[in-house]
Formats: structure tokens, sequence, C-alpha cells
């Protein structure tokens, strides 16, 4: 049985994913109203994929007997200036969701709860790839700057995501 401190952070986890999710499909619509659909395609299966890790950790607690306790999800930022802020959102984001996780793990295992510390694994290694990504886009977009072609190539480059992994 999950202990019911272990529940209730896995619970709240559940939430941030969510809240992941939310923040960007908000900006898949700013990409989107400026016409930068590659962008856009990316935040949209960015997105997505914030699903999927909230219901893996669902299926989790309902796999250890434990009660899934849905949360209220905080409206997520609207309003943005460039790409190259988004990209910056994205990068201080996700390290903030590594500590999240970081202290969930650090958390199991100071209970020993040895099925959780295992599942956790499987999200410490998936943000190493969540902070790679977006630091690489946000360091291409500090080189392209204010050319518009510049912009667009990544654009295309963007487009060409189609896998939520
Ligand atoms: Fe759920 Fe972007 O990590």
């Amino acid at each position: 049985m999950l202990s019911k401190e272990i529940q209730d952070a896995l619970n709240n986890q559940i939430k941030n994913e969510y809240f992941s999710s939310y923040t960007y499909l908000s900006m898949a619509a700013y990409c989107e109203s400026i016409n930068m659909q590659g962008f856009a395609t990316w935040m949209r299966l960015q997105s997505q994929e914030e699903l999927a890790h909230a219901m893996r950790l669902f299926d989790y607690v309902l796999n250890r007997d434990g009660r899934v306790v849905l949360h209220a999800i905080d409206k997520p930022q609207t309003k943005f200036k460039s790409l190259k802020e988004i990209f910056q959102i994205v990068l201080d984001h996700e390290r903030e969701v590594t500590g999240m996780i970081n202290r969930l793990y650090e958390q199991a295992i100071s209970e020993n709860d040895h099925a959780t510390s295992v599942e956790l694994q499987w999200f410490i290694q998936e943000q190493v790839e969540e902070e790679k990504t977006a630091n690489e886009v946000l360091d291409k977009l500090k080189l392209a700057g204010d050319s518009g072609s510049a912009l667009l190539i990544l654009d295309t480059q963007l487009a060409e995501r189609s896998t939520v992994v």
C-alpha cells in the first residue's frame, strides 16, 4: 500500500503534470497566433506528452491500490513577448519539474517505498531529455536573434516533430 504521504505527493504531481500540459497548450496558442505553425505543432505535442506523464502517475497510484484525488489546475501564462521568452520559460519550468521529481524520489527512498522509487526513475531520466531539448531550442533561438529567415528555418525544423515520448 502507498503511504498517505506518498499518495498525496503523487496526486500533487499529477496536478503539476496537468499544469505543464496547460502551459504548453497556452504556448501553442500563442505560436499559432503569430503563424509559427512548426513551433505550435511542437508545443501541442509537448502538451500531449505532459498528459501522458500525468496518466502514467494516475495509473501508478491506482495500480498500487491508492486513491487518485484530482486537484484544481492553475491558470497558465497567456501572454508572451517572443519565442525566445517562451523557451526560456520552458527551460526554467522543466528545471523546476526536475526538482519536484527529485524531491518525490527522495521521499520514496526515505520511506523505503521501492516500487515508487523505481517508477520515479523513469521520470528522472525523462527530465534529462526534457531539459536537453528545451536548452537546444533556446540556444538556437538565441543564435537566430531577430533574423526572420533563421526563425522560419527553425519553425520548419520544429514542425518535423511527430512523436509524443
Ligand atoms: Fe512532465 Fe515536461 O515533464
